[in-house]
């Protein structure tokens, strides 16, 4: 996808090299190492404080933000490594992409915005005040997350690593790919396994208590990415490319809470074809 914006933006900038404007519109973010600093290095004080309590939310967000959640998932669930991971959408290097266009809601949107789409969709919740101190405290964490990385420029791995099928999904080779490699943790039923004390260990890929259709998760492209470069945990790469379009298709499938708002997205009419 980068690449495809990439030699967009370059056909454009060469075809009307005189116009500044159509340049700036189809901007590239440069590219920079994903290089998030180490938890240990959070400085004291105030701002520490912020920081970690952000750092809290992302690895037991019902934990801090019970009110906005409405599922077992926390925000690592996906973000994994508390936002540090490539190719699991990280959360470092975004305080300075952001004000950002975006497509889905057809308008620019902010980093604010873009967190509170989490809330909605991936956490089946609501949406966090924008001066509430769990939302001041995710800012925090990001610009922490973010040090280093310039202004406009985008960390190497940012979102997930597209993949292409050789043939169509096939989610009945999908289920069996999932009771063999994806049930030890996420259960046969797809309901997660819980720890004590209620915890979750492992977090459910469907039903109530996972994320709901108007999550970026529930397209099967979204997920197929996500799984081959990520699942099985401590296997992550064994499956091939179709095997992980197999299995997105079998669990994004499977019975998760709607979304209302879904009606609202893409209204300009790019709706992509596994949008839910
Ligand atoms: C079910 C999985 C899932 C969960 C849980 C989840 N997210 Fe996301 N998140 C995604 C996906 C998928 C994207 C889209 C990445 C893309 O656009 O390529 C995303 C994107 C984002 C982005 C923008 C990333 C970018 O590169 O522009 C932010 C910020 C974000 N999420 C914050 C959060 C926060 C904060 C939480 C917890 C409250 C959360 N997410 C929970 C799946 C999840
Ligand atoms: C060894 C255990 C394990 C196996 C096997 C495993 N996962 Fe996961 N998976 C996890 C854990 C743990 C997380 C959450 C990471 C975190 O919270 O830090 C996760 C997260 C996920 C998520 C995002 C969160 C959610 O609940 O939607 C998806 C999707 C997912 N796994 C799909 C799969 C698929 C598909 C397979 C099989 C190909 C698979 N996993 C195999 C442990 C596992």
């Amino acid at each position: 996808m980068m690449t495809i914006r990439a030699v967009s933006a370059w056909t454009l900038i060469s075809l009307f090299s005189g116009s500044l404007a159509l340049a700036a519109d189809s901007f590239t973010p440069a590219r920079v190492p994903l290089l998030p600093p180490a938890p240990t290095t959070i400085p004291d004080g105030p701002l520490g404080d912020a920081i970690r309590y952000g750092q809290r939310i992302v690895t037991d967000t019902a934990g801090t933000a019970k009110a906005y959640v409405g599922n077992a998932l926390r925000c690592a669930s996906c973000h994994l490594d508390g936002g540090r991971a490539a190719y699991a959408a990280p959360l470092a290097g975004l305080t300075g992409l952001f004000p950002e266009y975006r497509s889905r809601r057809g308008s620019v949107e902010s980093l604010e915005d873009r967190i509170n789409d989490c809330f909605l969709r991936s956490m089946n919740g609501k949406a966090l005040p924008a001066q509430s101190r769990e939302m001041i405290g995710l800012l925090a964490y990001i610009a922490w997350l973010s040090r280093g990385v310039p202004t406009g420029s985008e960390v190497e791995g940012r979102g997930f690593r597209e993949i292409h099928a050789p043939g169509p999904a096939d989610a009945s080779r999908g289920k069996t790919i999932y009771l063999a490699k994806c049930a030890a943790c996420h259960g046969g039923d797809g309901q997660g396994v819980k720890g004590d004390p209620g915890k979750y260990v492992f977090p459910p890929l469907w039903g109530s208590q996972s994320f709901n259709v108007g999550a970026g998760m529930a397209r099967l492209s979204v997920a197929a990415a996500f799984v081959q470069m990520k699942m099985p945990l401590g296997n992550a790469g064994t499956l091939s490319d179709q095997e992980a379009y197999d299995v997105a298709a079998y669990f994004t499938m499977q019975p998760r809470p709607d979304f209302g708002g879904k009606t609202n997205d893409w209204p300009k009419g790019d709706r992509p074809a596994d949008a839910r």
